[in-house]
């Protein structure tokens, strides 16, 4: 966890990625940090020991290698954030942000667009300890103020839903939610830290599944909560009374691909947004689900609030029997089938979130299938995308 940031001439986020939490004297000049494996830290005396001196006491209250981390991300999330706590998972993230945001009696609004372990966790967990929640259109904006109870304590917003892509007007919600006493927690990993800055639009606990593009190449199992001045403390509170910690290596990798994600989120931008348009002028394709096109509900918001997208976005397929699509699919060689995404690698999956709506109707008007636009050449992913749809037009006539 981390609370403190050296002081540092003022710089753009592209920077701070690469200069963030680096303390190259106390690694004897090494660039990077130690990967340290440690529980244990042995002290000179039992009077050090009694009166807990020394800079680290733990393995699990944070190591050199942890604390690069928290830094680093404190300071590409900029001064308003107060501290930064490192989870095993997104979802951890995600499940402790709101543990440490309620308290038994109280209630959350979450976004009906939200993940769906989100809901799970408010459902069956949250429900166990006496907080309630419901669910709130994805597009009501300053009109959260009529859902608010007497006991509403948080709101939970995703924007965009990272399956069906809608904006969400976070600085209207939060103004909402601040007005009735209640924090506002954002799951933002859709836009990283670069491209939307979450605490400088009214957000007080911002979420990130570090899995995603922070990791970088889908081989860490990470996340992250960064909270303002107001939040930190409890938060502190919470992740520290739990235990919970993340291995070494995953904190390092965490750190590694931080390192380069300016670079890669500018290429899953312009490459995502090149199928995105290329999907959008295919006569296959109703519609496709991606802010950052001009055409898109949500692109007032993204470009408003937000400096970039990532790779991730959905597309509608014009009504077609279900074999088609899994046809096209199947067809696919560059595009793995497979959950999560934010690694080097593209992704595809079928998905469809009637079942998991409770507030707003999903009827997007044909079948919907999400992408993860990775760093292969994007003519050779386009080339993939062709061979897709030439299977589905043969399952098409079958
Ligand atoms: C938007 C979003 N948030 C959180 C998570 C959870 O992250 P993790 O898989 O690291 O638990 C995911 C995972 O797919 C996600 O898509």
């Amino acid at each position: 966890m981390s609370t403190s940031g050296a002081d540092k001439p003022p710089s753009k986020p592209a920077t701070r990625l690469v200069t963030g939490g680096r303390d190259s004297p106390s690694y004897y000049g090494f660039v990077n940090p130690p990967v340290y494996h440690a529980s244990t830290v042995l002290h000179r005396t039992a009077a050090d020991y009694l009166a807990n001196r020394g800079r680290y006491s733990y393995g699990r209250r944070g190591t050199p290698t942890t604390e690069a981390l928290t830094n680093a991300l404190r300071e590409l999330e900029g001064p308003s954030c107060a501290g930064v706590a490192l989870v095993p998972s997104g979802l951890a993230a995600i499940s402790v942000a709101l543990l440490s945001s309620l308290r038994a009696g109280e209630h959350v609004l979450v976004t009906d667009s939200a993940y769906e372990p989100t809901r799970l966790f408010c459902d069956k967990v949250l429900s166990r300890y006496g907080i309630s929640a419901s669910y709130y259109d994805p597009l009501i904006g300053a009109g959260i103020a009529a859902l608010m109870q007497p006991n509403t304590r948080a709101v939970f917003v995703e924007s965009p839903g990272s399956l069906s892509f809608e904006m969400q007007d976070v600085p209207a919600i939060a103004d909402a939610a601040h007005a009735r006493g209640a924090v506002v927690l954002m799951d933002n990993t859709w836009a990283t830290p670069l491209y939307f800055a979450a605490l400088d639009k009214g957000v007080d606990l911002c979420i990130q599944a570090g899995t995603k593009y922070i990791g970088g190449h889908s081989d860490v199992m990470l996340g992250s909560i960064s909270a303002n001045r107001a939040t930190w403390p409890r938060l502190h509170e919470t992740v520290f009374t739990m235990g919970l910690c993340v291995g070494p290596d995953d904190v390092y990798l965490g750190l590694r691909g931080l390192r380069t994600l300016g670079v890669r989120l500018a290429h899953h931008q312009a490459a995502g947004l090149k199928v995105a348009r290329w999907f959008a002028a295919r006569p296959e394709i109703l519609r496709v689900l991606h802010p950052a096109l001009d055409g898109d509900p949500g692109h007032a918001i993204w470009k408003r609030d937000f400096t970039g997208a990532c790779g991730l976005f959905s597309v509608v397929f014009k009504p077609v029997p279900e074999r088609a699509v899994h046809a096209f699919l199947d067809a696919l060689t560059l595009f793995g089938i497979g959950a999560s995404w934010g690694g080097y690698e593209s992704l595809v999956i079928p998905f469809d979130c009637t079942r998991v709506r409770t507030a707003t109707t999903w009827a997007p008007g044909g079948p919907t299938v999400r992408f993860h636009v990775g760093l292969e050449d994007v003519d050779d992913l386009i080339a993939d995308l062709e061979r897709g749809f030439a299977a589905f037009a043969g399952a098409a006539k079958s």
